[in-house]
């Protein structure tokens, strides 16, 4: 069996639109501010990104770049003044932050009806609780993908890879909430083939290269990659090694053009969400 392609690129696009044309029918333009601090050539790549993506669907997006010496107490002035901008609906801190900068700190300083992240506590509190308000976009992006593909997640076993707070915790409980029956394994879990040979749906989470084999898959099982790795040679790859799981899964995400393009489409939502529940 080869498995069903989730394209998520198109999904995404689809996606996209509808934002648009709600932009469109808001009758208001909502604001979008992504700051970055240091020159991470990735975090570049994506800040640019989403900043095009978001003018793209007739967001006003302004992308603040920082100096990576920025001090703390000048970032979070930055953050403070965003919170009191009546034109700004979502703040995006890009992540990870330069070395000395506190993460946690100036996640918490972003008014949470304006984190279009979904990593202030006060939303991780309401999506725990399974009443979700801004949701991280990676994971809500995942859960789109499996809603159209048709995958019924009620009852389902799921093994999501990785435990960060950016996807692995915040997937979990998405799935819970969707009535899943939920592991969280990472690298202390014991035996993770065999978690992941008993799940419906597994999810990749963990930042490591093509990790998870067709060996691991149950037949006819959903894979989902949300990896992204460049390999020495300059390939991209995700945390799933492709060939061999489409081999044995029913439907799987590809690398790039998968979970991608969705975390993207899911941060202009949450950007509208924030915009219409605002004003
Ligand atoms: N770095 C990697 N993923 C993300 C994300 O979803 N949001 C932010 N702000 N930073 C990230």
């Amino acid at each position: 069996m080869t498995a069903r392609l989730i394209d998520g690129k198109a999904v995404a696009a689809t996606l996209r639109a509808e934002v648009a044309e709600k932009v469109r029918a808001a009758g208001f333009t909502p604001g979008l501010a992504v700051v970055l601090v240091g020159e991470d050539p990735a975090s570049s790549v994506y800040v640019r990104t989403k900043d095009r993506a978001a003018r793209e669907a007739g967001i006003d997006a302004r992308t603040i770049r920082l100096p990576a010496d920025t001090s703390r107490t000048d970032l979070l002035g930055v953050i403070q003044a965003l919170n009191d901008d009546a034109a700004i609906d979502g703040i995006l801190v890009q992540l990870p932050l330069p070395n000395g900068i506190d993460a946690q700190a100036v996640i918490e300083a972003i008014d949470p009806a304006k984190d279009v992240d979904g990593f202030h506590p006060v939303n991780v509190g309401h999506l725990a609780n399974g009443r979700p308000t801004l949701v991280p976009c990676t994971p809500l992006g995942v859960m789109k993908l499996l809603r159209v593909t048709g995958i019924e997640t009620s009852g389902a076993r799921a093994v999501v890879l990785g435990r960060s707070a950016i996807v692995g915790r915040p997937m979990a409980a998405l799935l819970l909430t969707a009535d899943a029956t939920v592991t969280i394994a990472h690298s202390r879990t014991r035996d993770l083939p065999a978690q992941c040979r008993g799940a419906d749906i597994v999810i990749a989470a963990v930042g490591r290269p093509e990790m998870v084999s067709g060996d691991w898959i149950k037949p006819g099982a959903t894979v989902i990659d949300v990896g992204i790795n460049r390999l020495p040679d300059g390939r991209l790859v995700g945390d799933v090694a492709f060939e061999s799981c489409r081999e044995v899964a029913g439907a799987i995400t590809p690398v790039p053009g998968g979970v991608g393009p969705m975390t993207v489409a899911c941060l202009l939502e949450n950007t509208l969400t924030a915009a219409l529940r605002r004003r």
